[in-house]
C-alpha cells in the first residue's frame, strides 16, 4: 500500500491540516486533583506537535462533576485554562492544529478524586461495574451514582459550551465532544444505563436528545465548523451495552451530520465485541469528513483514506511511544517500544522521555 496519501494536506471545517495524520486523544493523568496539568505536558505535547496534522488532547472536563480519574484536567477553571494556554503555545509553534476533547465521566467516578467534591451523576441511579484507581486509596468501587435531574441537562449542557469558549479563547482551534467510551454522553445513549422515563430515556430519539443537546449548546457558542465529535459504536467499556446498535446509530449520525460540524471520529472498539465494521457503520449513515481509530498504522490508515471510509486517521499508542510519529512514518521506522505501565503515572517517565530519531 502506497501511504503517501497520509501526507497530503486537507481540511476538516474551519481546520487547515497540514496532513491527515492525528493524534488520538490520550488520558495521561498528569494534572493535579483541580486538573491543572503540570509543566511537563508541555513538553510531551510539544514533541508531538513536529510534522502532525491534528492533536486531539486528552478527555478534559467542563466541571468538577465530570472529573472521575485522578489527576485529569479540566477547562473550567482560570488555573487549568492558564496551564492549556502554554500547551496551545508550544503545539501551535511545532505547526499542528489543536483540538480539546470535552467530557463528562458521569458515573464512572469516585468523588475522592476530585479536588472540589461534586455529586457523582448517570442517567439512572445504576453503579458502574469495576473499580478505578484513586490516590488516596488505591483501588476503590464507582461511587453510585445520582440520576440527573430533568432540568439538570439544560446546566451541564451549558458548562460543555462554557467550556469550549474557555478553549477557543485561549487559542485552541476547535473542540471535540466525547459522545463515546462509556462516558456520560454515551450512557445516556445506552439501552441498559439509560433507564429515565423522562425526555431523555426509552425510545432512541430521546435517549439521543440529551448528547444532542449537548452538541448544539456548543455550536451555539463557537460555530459547528470548529465542533467534533467522537463515538465508538458497540464498545462494552464501562458496562454500556447498545441492544440496538445499528439503529441507534441509524438515527444519531444523520442528526450529527444535518448540523455541518467540522468532522466526526470514529473508534473502532478496543474491547471488541462486534463483527460489525464500524467505520462503515458510520460511512452508511455519515457522508461529512470522517476521522478513525483504533488499531492503525501508516498502511491501514492510508487504505482507510483511498477506500473513502476516511479523510483522516488517528494514532494512540504509536504517539504515546513515538514523539516523532509522522517522520518515523516517512521512514518506515523503527518505532520505540511502548511502555504501558507509565500509561497513567506522574511526571516524565513513559511520556516526555521517548526519544525521538533525532535524539
Ligand atoms: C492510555 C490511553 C488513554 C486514552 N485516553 C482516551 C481519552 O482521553 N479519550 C478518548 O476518547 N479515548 C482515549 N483512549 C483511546 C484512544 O484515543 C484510541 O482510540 C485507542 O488507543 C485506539 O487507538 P490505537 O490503536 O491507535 O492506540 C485512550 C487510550 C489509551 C491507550
Amino acid at each position: 500500500m502506497n501511504k503517501d496519501i497520509l501526507f497530503t494536506p486537507t481540511k476538516l471545517g474551519a481546520l487547515e491540516l497540514r496532513n491527515r495524520i492525528a493524534m488520538a486523544p490520550l488520558t495521561r493523568t498528569r494534572g493535579n486533583e483541580f486538573g491543572v496539568l503540570t509543566d511537563v505536558a508541555q513538553d510531551y505535547y510539544g514533541q508531538r506537535a513536529s510534522g502532525t496534522g491534528l492533536i486531539i488532547a486528552e478527555a478534559t472536563q467542563a466541571s468538577f462533576e465530570g472529573m472521575g480519574y485522578p489527576r485529569t484536567p479540566g477547562m473550567h477553571t482560570q488555573a487549568q485554562q492558564d496551564s492549556w494556554q502554554k500547551i496551545v503555545e508550544r503545539v501551535h509553534a511545532g505547526g499542528a492544529k489543536f483540538v480539546s476533547q470535552l467530557w463528562h465521566v458521569g458515573r464512572i467516578a469516585v468523588d475522592v478524586n476530585r479536588g472540589q467534591s461534586a455529586d457523582v451523576v448517570a442517567p439512572s441511579a445504576i453503579r458502574a461495574p469495576g473499580q478505578m484507581f484513586t490516590t488516596a486509596n488505591g483501588m476503590l468501587d464507582h461511587d453510585m451514582p445520582r440520576a440527573l435531574e430533568t432540568d439538570e441537562i439544560a446546566r451541564i449542557a451549558g458548562e460543555f459550551a462554557q467550556s469550549a469558549l474557555n478553549a477557543i479563547d485561549i487559542g485552541f482551534d476547535g473542540i471535540e465532544l466525547h459522545s463515546a467510551n462509556g462516558y456520560l454522553l454515551h450512557q445516556f445513549l445506552s439501552s441498559n444505563v439509560n433507564q429515565r422515563d423522562d425526555r431523555y430515556g426509552g425510545s432512541i430519539e430521546n435517549r439521543t436528545a440529551m448528547p444532542l443537546e449537548v452538541l448544539d449548546a456548543i455550536i451555539a457558542e463557537i460555530g459547528a465548523d470548529k465542533v467534533g465529535i467522537r463515538i465508538s459504536p458497540g464498545h462494552t467499556f464501562n458496562g454500556i451495552e447498545e441492544t440496538d446498535m445499528q439503529e441507534l446509530y441509524a438515527h444519531y449520525l444523520p442528526q450529527i451530520e444535518k448540523r455541518g460540524l467540522a468532522y466526526l471520529h470514529v473508534m473502532r472498539p478496543m474491547v471488541n465485541t462486534t463483527e460489525i465494521d464500524v467505520a462503515q457503520l458510520a460511512r452508511k449513515h455519515y457522508s461529512g469528513k470522517m476521522i478513525v481509530c483504533g488499531g492503525y498504522d501508516a498502511s491501514s490508515g492510508a487504505e482507510a483514506i483511498e477506500e473513502g471510509t476516511a479523510n483522516v486517521v488517528a494514532y494512540g499508542k504509536l504517539f504515546i511511544a513515538n514523539p516523532d510519529l509522522v517522520e518515523r512514518m516517512r521512514k518506515d521506522g523503527p518505532f520505540n517500544e511502548l511502555d504501558e505501565a507509565t500509561f497513567y503515572t506522574q511526571g516524565p517517565k513513559g511520556y516526555s522521555d521517548y526519544p525521538s530519531l533525532a535524539g
